[in-house]
């Protein structure tokens, strides 16, 4: 038998089955916050915080990286259109957090301590059962300021 070989425009591979592929959108928001738990003395909460502790309230610009997974539609070359992406966390967290106090302005984050990781979470449970099946959340990546940022897949732990 002869070896047969088949040449192939880049791209066109002989896999069957469609490419799956990770698709990021960038979004911000701009809110004030104080870090402290109300069981805690005013010392205790600014020695744990820091200057996120301070009573008079201060703000940061946050930035948010929204990445979600799909299969390439054939239609379109599209995972998903990024203006939807787009609109549904423009909907469903940045219209309330952009501009509030995450402590006293948002329902969904009442009673919560706004660490950046506490916010990530919330975040996450806002958006990942909003997405158009078969699309999933896989990651989300809060920028608090340039230098600090915290990262959510979705994961959970059982504790005792
Ligand atoms: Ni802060």
């Amino acid at each position: 038998m002869g070896d047969v070989r088949e040449t192939r425009p880049a791209g066109a591979s002989r896999k069957a089955g469609r490419p799956v592929v990770r698709v990021t959108r960038r979004l911000h928001f701009s809110a004030a916050h104080r870090l402290g738990r109300p069981d805690w003395t005013d010392t205790h909460n600014l020695e744990t915080f820091g200057l996120c502790a301070n009573p008079n309230w201060h703000g940061h610009n946050y930035e948010i990286d929204v990445t979600v997974e799909g299969r390439v539609r054939e239609a379109t070359g599209f995972v998903l259109d990024l203006k939807e992406l787009r609109d549904l966390v423009e909907q469903r967290v940045i219209a309330d957090l952009d501009h509030r106090n995450l402590n006293l302005d948002v329902p969904w984050l009442e009673g919560v301590n706004p660490t950046t990781e506490n916010l990530v979470v919330a975040i996450w449970d806002r958006v990942a059962d909003e997405l158009p099946d078969p699309i999933r959340l896989v990651r989300l990546v809060l920028h608090e300021t340039p230098r600090n940022s915290v990262e959510y897949d979705g994961r959970r732990l059982e504790v005792a």
